[in-house]
């Protein structure tokens, strides 16, 4: 089975994770706790480009180097995971490409580059822009291109039209409130996962 976390900058996915991959470890079983951008060769030229590293290359290689990174993170990790029974947990998957690219590319093209299996269930963190920025501000350290008012504000009209395309083509989407304390998105997420 194959689950992924979404959600804005701040909107606690990568807590989520953790706590989702535990708890599924507890039941028995194999578990593949992963993230996108991964930690892959491509994955840290992508990380350069987020924190606006100069000798990086531009914001508009993004579209193609998340597809890029995405495809060998589904042939090193993901698909073999899955044939071996695994659960697969990921920190981000297409969501995030479909909803952050379009801020440079029309999604109709950030789509055709992302033509890849689709998750089993996918939990939408929801979290108000006010409060992401609240919480990225509270923990401090340098912010990176997207972690901004007016670009956080886009990408969560963004992953509006993103959800309802997906859940168009027969996606499961699952909607949490990501305002509520920790252990209790926690256990909403849990509750859902068959
Ligand atoms: P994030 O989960 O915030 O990683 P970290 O906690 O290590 O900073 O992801 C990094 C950023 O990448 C985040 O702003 C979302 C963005 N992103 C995209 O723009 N497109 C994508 O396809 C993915 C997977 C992430």
């Amino acid at each position: 089975m194959f689950l992924v976390l979404e959600g804005l900058d701040g909107a606690g996915t990568t807590t989520q994770t953790e706590r989702l991959c535990a708890a599924l470890r507890d039941r028995g079983g194999e578990v593949l706790e992963t993230r996108e951008p991964t930690d892959g060769p491509v994955g840290r030229i992508i990380r350069e480009v987020l924190r606006g590293d100069d000798r990086a290359p531009t914001v508009e290689t993004l579209p193609w180097l998340f597809a890029a990174d995405r495809a060998d993170h589904l042939t090193r990790k993901v698909e073999p995971a899955l044939k071996r029974g695994s659960y697969v947990v990921s920190d981000r998957y297409y969501h995030s490409s479909l909803a952050y690219q379009s801020l440079t590319l029309p999604l109709e093209q950030v789509a055709a580059l992302n033509a890849f299996r689709s998750p089993h269930l996918t939990f939408f963190v929801d979290v108000p822009v006010e409060e992401c920025l609240r919480r990225i501000t509270k923990r401090g350290g340098e912010l990176e291109i997207y972690e901004r008012k007016d670009k956080l504000e886009r990408i969560a009209a963004a992953y509006e039209r993103v959800l309802a395309l997906v859940e168009q083509r027969g996606e499961t989407v699952i909607r949490i409130d990501g305002t509520q304390s920790p252990a209790q998105v926690h256990k909403a997420i849990l509750a859902a996962v068959p």
